[in-house]
């Protein structure tokens, strides 16, 4: 079978990583980009022989593209990934999907007037070791989930930006940028449909005017709840939880907490500028020893055990005491090698992906419901028509649970 030429729109820090993923994936083909900034273009087009782009409409009108990876800023999402559509090609967007859910419809419309696949991702959803425990939840090994609990202190707010991601309308901060992770892994495991959100979210530092702190409560069906706690403040790293981890899997200084924001304050160079140097071309990925990818704590409580997320795959603690199911690969970016196979499923095998376009909005609709449950201080009401493929596990018995009484739905042009 041939392999899949892939175009990517934006080459930025997340086509690092997607790029990365590909060049190890003797199936995908790193044929085509576009970013209107020559430097990353001109070092894409030197390291694969491939076609750049100034401008996203040229790499749509690319006949022999498959399929289009974007990764662009939030805002371009939805209008490049109905482009593409609209030119045949099957799209990965990068989260979230959209900023508003008027938007995420257009998109699903225009995927299925196209025939052509939708994945969302990659988020944190795709790691191995979030994919094993659903694997083995939806096929009943643990009974019934009872809760999640999913924690994560970063430097995220501390980091290089852009300065629309400071901007929480337009899909700045960490709700879109951040909790989405959080939100697909919970989804990605529970199974089932989330009812309402609650949620407090904080903006503690005047000088990164938007959201960087949340506690949120996502209450499931089947009686289940998740618990989803974020800071960006660079005080506390959780890191130092996880054997000195980082999120991508490589092996990170013990000395990290506080270390970006004191480069924000010391460095002399403008933000942009040192944003820039983490586009592609310009950054140089870590060779220390490999471990999993991961996005914090996450600890999954079944009737009869609770599942635990580590560095090399999970542990399990049951009644027997404690188990590790060790899930390493040779793939060092495992995580994103998972979304490219589920587009080589989609695309060469026609397999569904449960990140497809409508899971894109249910997840943007959480995210909305998170800004406004903390803005109003009540709980959101979740459309019930979402997208979370159920599974029909025997050992799943639902509980009645009774409706919120405080509860409303989200308003289609919320933004708070
Ligand atoms: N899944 C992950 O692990 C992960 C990690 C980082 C970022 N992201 C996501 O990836 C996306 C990009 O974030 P980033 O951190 O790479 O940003 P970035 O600023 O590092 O990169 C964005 C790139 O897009 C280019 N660009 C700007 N306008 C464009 C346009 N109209 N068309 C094409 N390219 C354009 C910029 O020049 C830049 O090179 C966001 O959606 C973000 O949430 C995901």
């Amino acid at each position: 079978m041939t392999g899949i030429r892939l175009g990517i729109s934006g080459l930025g820090s997340a086509a690092g990583f997607m790029i990365r993923a590909a060049t190890e994936d003797p199936r995908i083909i790193l044929a085509a980009a576009a970013d209107p900034l020559q430097h990353p273009r001109e070092a894409f087009v030197r390291d694969f022989g491939a076609v750049g782009h100034e401008s996203f409409v040229d790499l749509c009108k690319d006949p022999t593209l498959e399929a289009i990876y974007i990764a662009s800023p939030h805002e371009f999402h939805a209008e490049q990934a109905i482009l593409a559509l609209e030119h045949g090609k099957h799209v990965i967007v990068e989260k979230p999907l959209a900023l508003a859910l008027a938007d995420c419809d257009d998109v699903i419309r225009a995927a299925a007037k196209s025939g052509k696949i939708v994945i969302v991702g990659h988020t944190h959803a795709f790691d191995p070791s979030i994919m094993k425990i659903r694997e083995l939840a939806l096929g009943g090994e643990f009974g019934r989930l009872g809760m999640i609990l999913t924690f994560n202190y970063t430097d995220f707010l501390y980091r290089p930006r852009r300065p629309e991601e400071l901007v929480t309308a337009r899909g700045g901060g960490i709700a879109f940028n951040q909790i989405s992770h959080q939100i697909d892994m919970v989804r990605a495991v529970a199974g089932v449909n989330v009812r309402s959100v609650r949620a407090n979210v904080g903006r503690l530092d005047p000088s990164r005017p938007t959201e960087g702190n949340s506690t949120v409560f996502l209450d499931l069906d089947d009686g289940a709840a998740a618990s989803l706690i974020y800071s960006g403040y660079d005080f506390f790293d959780s890191d130092e939880l996880h054997g000195w981890i980082a999120e991508s899997g490589v092996e990170k200084p013990t000395e990290g907490h506080s270390a970006s924001k004191r480069l924000l304050q010391t460095d002399t160079r403008p933000e942009r500028e040192r944003r820039h140097l983490l586009a592609y071309g310009s950054r140089t990925f870590s060779s220390t020893k490999m471990h999993l990818p991961h996005f914090g704590t996450f600890i999954a409580s079944f009737e009869r055990a609770d599942v635990r997320v580590t560095a090399d795959g999970i542990a399990v603690f049951d009644a027997e005491g404690k188990r590790d199911i060790p899930l390493l690969t040779t793939s060092t970016m495992p995580g994103h090698r998972n979304v490219l196979n589920a587009l080589w499923a989609a695309a060469r095998e026609g397999q569904p992906c449960i990140h497809d376009a409508s899971w894109g909005k249910t997840t943007l609709e959480i995210i909305l419901g998170v800004l406004a449950s903390a803005q109003e201080r009540c709980e959101i009401g979740v459309n019930p028509m979402q997208s979370a493929l159920r599974h029909d596990s025997s050992a799943s018995k639902t509980n009645s649970v009774p409706q919120a009484s405080h509860r409303r739905p989200l308003a289609q042009s919320a933004f708070p």
